[in-house]
């Protein structure tokens, strides 16, 4: 059995951040989500992932090598264009072979991991299996009717959902895929559609079960959702210290602090990792944030918040929560007058202010 890894598409949603970084590699919990789908996989007994990539490529492939770190072989597939999950299938096919394969969108994490489904799979080797879970918004993903634990019906977010069942991104698959996903045409979207491929499944008269997961799992493609699977990740962690805090710092619950970081006057409270040779002084940072490599927060306050590496926030007298805080940014109040907002801010950014 292989996997396949889906890592190609645009990102859009995450913009500005996804203009100079692919969304798979946006770290939660410090750790590219990207990461999360790979070890989920090699736990479920797979060691031999395909990756579909597309414009970042070049990062992709720098941020997860041949896949030695994780034990597995990694295989990179470009994709042409990203032209929809099936056209990536389409694109995998040579790769594929005649394998069964589990194939896992990069931007899932799904907490509990894989290894029931594929073991079910493995098992009961129907044509298709799909991970379903109960959802508030089903309106937002691929949605399935059910007929016992058979899927009869699947609607790419149909706008009045006949089920609260949503496709969560993980499918297994057996070579009865390739006849479906060149049999199919675009959507009107455009794209190339799997819920589409395995509605053809259904149709011609292939086996296609579902497989109802009740732990956590996130989509991570939207802000509010990284930072849901931020939190949630956030929570699993134990203590660790490997910086330094002086003995004037208070650091409370979980805490992970990380080689060369320095915590001097500034209360921690965790859920909270912070990475490496950071500095956090006079601060304080709260519940439920990450702060990667090489950040500064002087001054400040934050919390449920991501902050990617060589950042610096610096004497921000009102509380920063729920952002996402790209590499290399600065924020920062001077003291200088006239007392004004100064902004350079990348195309597609945000700023709410309250
Ligand atoms: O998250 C679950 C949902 O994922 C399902 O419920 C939907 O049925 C399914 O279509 C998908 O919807 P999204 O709108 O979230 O798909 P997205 O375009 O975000 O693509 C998912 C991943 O696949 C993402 O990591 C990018 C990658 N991708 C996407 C396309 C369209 C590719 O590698 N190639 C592509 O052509």
């Amino acid at each position: 059995m292989k996997g396949l890894i889906l890592s190609g598409g645009k990102g859009t949603r995450l913009r500005p951040i996804t203009y100079t970084s692919a969304k798979q590699l946006v770290p939660v919990a410090n750790k590219p989500i990207l990461y999360y789908a790979i070890e989920c996989i090699r736990n479920a007994g797979i060691h031999e992932i395909g990756i579909i990539v597309g414009d970042t490529q070049e990062e992709i492939r720098s941020a997860v090598g041949d896949g030695s770190m994780w034990g597995v072989n990694v295989t990179y597939i470009p994709q042409s264009a990203p032209l929809g999950l099936a056209h990536a299938v389409m694109t995998a096919e040579e790769y594929l072979g005649d394998d069964s394969f589990v194939m896992y969108l990069g931007d899932n994490i799904v907490k509990d991991g894989i290894t029931p489904l594929v073991k079910d799979f493995s098992k009961h080797t129907p044509n298709a299996q799909i991970l379903l879970a109960h959802v508030r918004n089903p309106q937002e993903f691929g949605v399935a009717e059910l007929d016992g634990d058979r899927i009869v019906h699947l609607v790419e977010k149909p706008s009045e959902p006949k089920t609260d069942l949503a496709l969560v991104g993980v499918y297994m698959f057996d070579k009865r895929i390739f006849e479906a996903v060149h049999a199919i045409t675009p959507s009107a979207r455009g794209e190339y559609e799997i819920t589409d491929a395995i509605q053809y499944l259904i149709d011609h008269g292939y086996e296609v079960k579902s497989h109802v997961i009740d732990g956590w799992w996130k989509d991570t493609g939207k802000l509010d959702d990284m930072l849901e699977a931020n939190r949630i990740i956030l929570d699993t962690l134990s203590y660790r210290m490997d910086g330094i805090a002086d003995a004037s710092s208070i650091l409370n619950g979980k805490v992970d602090i990380g080689k060369g970081s320095r915590i001097l006057r500034s209360e921690v409270r965790g859920p909270v990792i912070i990475g490496e040779n950071c500095v956090i002084e006079d601060a304080y940072i709260g519940p439920f944030t990450s702060i990667h490599d090489d950040v500064r927060i002087l001054h400040s306050e934050i919390e449920h918040s991501i902050v990617l590496s060589h950042s610096s926030i610096i004497n921000i007298e009102q509380r920063i929560s729920d952002s996402l805080i790209g590499r290399n940014v600065e924020v920062r109040k001077e003291e200088r007058r006239p007392h004004v907002y100064r902004f350079m801010l990348g195309d597609n950014s945000q700023v709410s202010i309250s």
